[in-house]
């Protein structure tokens, strides 16, 4: 069986995990505090706050740029729900912007259609390991007075014109869940320039103290811990090579899925993809619809997923009740797109029977 996904944990891992159990300080400390170092140096951000998860990083960094009840959020409807419900969790609404064709990240016309006098922040989503289209966007940020928070939950070290995501807004969330390019267990991180959004990020995510049992506000327990940390600090390291094998199995697939009908992925000039998924699309006229090849793929043991197959504003706990576009690219995507393996370590002989397996399947 060749699965969906797989992350890239071993020996490293394994021992500095092991380490900072013998250490007994589990909970979060100096493993932290040096992760979010690298993680900054990384990234080129002033600051990095590790949380608990991308989910817990989104809550937190839009609660840290003073979201509030009234308040509108503009999002993508082709993200994973967090996007959503993080907005929701500060009583804010969200509101929904379609994604565009051909990268199928969120529209700057799209968002434009949807600025009220009662919004305040924008999240494109990298989606799959593709930058946003940021340079349009952060200036919409700045014509209308919008904070930018990048959801790089699925983009660790894309680049966007030269410069990393997650340094281009208010601040970039990112996720370490084990299906991504790097993980943490579960865990997340807040990347930010600012002083003292950086300032409310820590007290939110830490019980609102900053002196242990002096509590200034409400808080959470979004921490990381150190357990955590001690595998991020492994993993980050190993992240370029990750992403770079990821990219060399994109250009693999690139060159030899051939089959009438199937779109692969295509790259925004003068970006870098970071292949978290490798999204093929099966369009109406490929002679094999997209269950028939899920089916074909799963009987010859090659898992496949669908990202995602309900766009935001169709999910039962938001239809009928959110703003927005009607987004009908997103739902085209919701019906066309399946995620096929790209994840390191998958052999020449996994990559070449899955692109035959496509290729040929009846
Ligand atoms: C686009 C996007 N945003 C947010 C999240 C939430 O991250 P987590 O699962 O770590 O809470 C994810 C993770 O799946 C994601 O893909």
């Amino acid at each position: 069986m060749i699965p969906i996904a797989k992350p890239s944990v071993g020996e490293d891992e394994a021992i500095a995990a092991a380490e900072v159990i013998r250490s007994g300080m589990l909970a979060s400390g100096q493993e932290v505090t040096k992760f979010e170092t690298a993680f900054s140096r990384f990234i080129g951000s002033n600051h990095s706050i590790a949380t608990s998860s991308g989910t817990s990083a989104l809550h937190t960094a839009l609660l840290s740029a003073g979201i509030n009840a009234g308040d509108e959020v503009i999002l993508p409807a082709f993200t994973f729900i967090a996007t959503a419900t993080s907005i929701s969790m500060c009583n804010a609404s969200p509101v929904i912007a379609d994604v565009d064709d051909t990268f199928y990240c969120i529209n700057p016309e799209s968002v434009l259609e949807q600025i009220t006098p009662k919004t305040r922040a924008i999240i494109p989503v990298h989606l799959f390991g593709q930058s946003c289209d940021l340079e349009p966007l952060r200036q919409i940020c700045e014509d209308h007075c919008l904070t930018l928070i990048e959801d790089c939950a699925q983009a660790h070290g894309a680049r966007y014109h030269g410069n990393t995501v997650g340094t281009f807004g208010m601040a970039g969330c990112f996720s370490f869940y084990p299906t991504k390019n790097m993980t943490t267990g579960e865990g997340g991180m807040i990347t930010a320039h600012d002083e003292a959004f950086a300032r409310r990020a820590r007290l939110l995510i830490n019980h609102g103290q900053e002196i242990k049992y002096t509590h200034i506000m409400i808080g959470y327990n979004y921490r990381l811990t150190n357990i955590g940390a001690a595998i991020g600090r492994i993993q980050l390291k190993k992240l370029p090579d990750l992403n770079k094998m990821r990219t060399e199995n994109a250009e693999f697939y690139q060159t030899h899925i051939n089959r009438a009908g199937i779109i692969c992925p295509t790259i925004r000039p003068g970006c870098e993809h970071v292949f978290h998924q490798y999204a093929i699309r099966i369009l109406p006229e490929c002679d094999l619809s997209r269950d028939d090849l899920i089916q074909a793929l799963s009987r010859a043991g090659i898992g496949t997923a669908i990202h995602y197959p309900t766009p935001v504003h169709k999910q039962p706990v938001y239809q009928g009740r959110i703003k927005g576009d009607e987004a009908p690219v997103s739902t085209r995507l919701a019906n066309e797109i399946l995620s096929i393996p790209v994840w390191p370590g998958l052999s020449t002989e996994e990559l070449s029977y899955i692109c035959q397996t496509i290729n040929e399947a009846e």
